[in-house]
């Protein structure tokens, strides 16, 4: 920027060029001191990934009549959070089935504490009420229950918030569990799931 100046040019040039500069270092010294600081942080907490899995699930009191739907669905979800600095508040849950990209049952579960390096497991209780399906989606279910199982998918969305000692951080957490297998004989094993999560 210096070199670009006129000969000619008034005096008062240089000083305004220099604060220039010196507001330019001091922005930059904040920037590398706030970096630092969040490289720090991220160290001493060492974040790790929080896993869920739906680890068994079962459906009963199926009953598909006229395209409406009426069944109870139980999925057994575990919620690992591995974390040795961070605990969690799920302060709002909400859960749903869906079969064929149509929800057919939500419920909402209890808000709980999660402390930290802790495995939690949440019994999800939905129930299809008269649900209505569209023609297709009967007919694919119907088809799907003659073979003795069916495939869904489970989705929770959760309002969270992270503590890290006094610190807390409010976040949205997003799960999608599937495709589940469900038997409607209780003897055929539930094979596990991993849900993607979305934070
Ligand atoms: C299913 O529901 C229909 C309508 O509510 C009823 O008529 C029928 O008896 C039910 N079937 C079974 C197996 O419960
Ligand atoms: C579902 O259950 C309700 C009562 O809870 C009943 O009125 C309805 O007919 C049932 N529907 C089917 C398809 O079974
Ligand atoms: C996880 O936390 C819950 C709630 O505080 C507690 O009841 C449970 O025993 C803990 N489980 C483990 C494995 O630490």
């Amino acid at each position: 920027m210096a070199n670009s100046r006129a000969p000619g040019q008034i005096a008062a040039w240089p000083a305004h060029s220099t604060l220039l500069r010196i507001i330019a270092m001091i922005l930059l010294a904040l920037i590398l001191l706030v970096g630092i600081a969040v490289i720090v942080i991220w160290l001493a907490v060492k974040p790790r990934k929080l896993v869920y899995t739906i680890e068994s699930g079962s459906i009963h009191n199926y009953n598909l009549t006229a395209d409406h739907l009426n069944a109870t669905f139980n999925f057994e979800l575990r919620a690992y959070n591995p974390n040795s600095k961070v605990s969690i508040y799920y302060d709002r849950i909400e859960t749903r089935v869906l079969y064929d990209d149509s929800t057919v049952a939500f419920n909402n579960v209890q808000p709980f504490y999660q402390p930290r390096r802790n495995v939690t497991h949440l019994g999800l209780n939905l129930v299809a009420t008269n649900a209505e399906l569209f023609p297709g989606t009967a007919r694919n279910l119907r088809m799907e229950r003659s073979t003795g199982e069916i495939e869904v998918e489970v989705r929770v969305k959760a309002k969270i918030r992270f503590k890290v000692g006094a610190i807390k951080s409010h976040r949205t957490l997003r799960l999608l569990c599937g495709p589940l297998v469900v038997h409607f004989s209780s003897s055929r094993n539930f094979e596990r799931t991993f849900c993607d999560i979305d934070l």
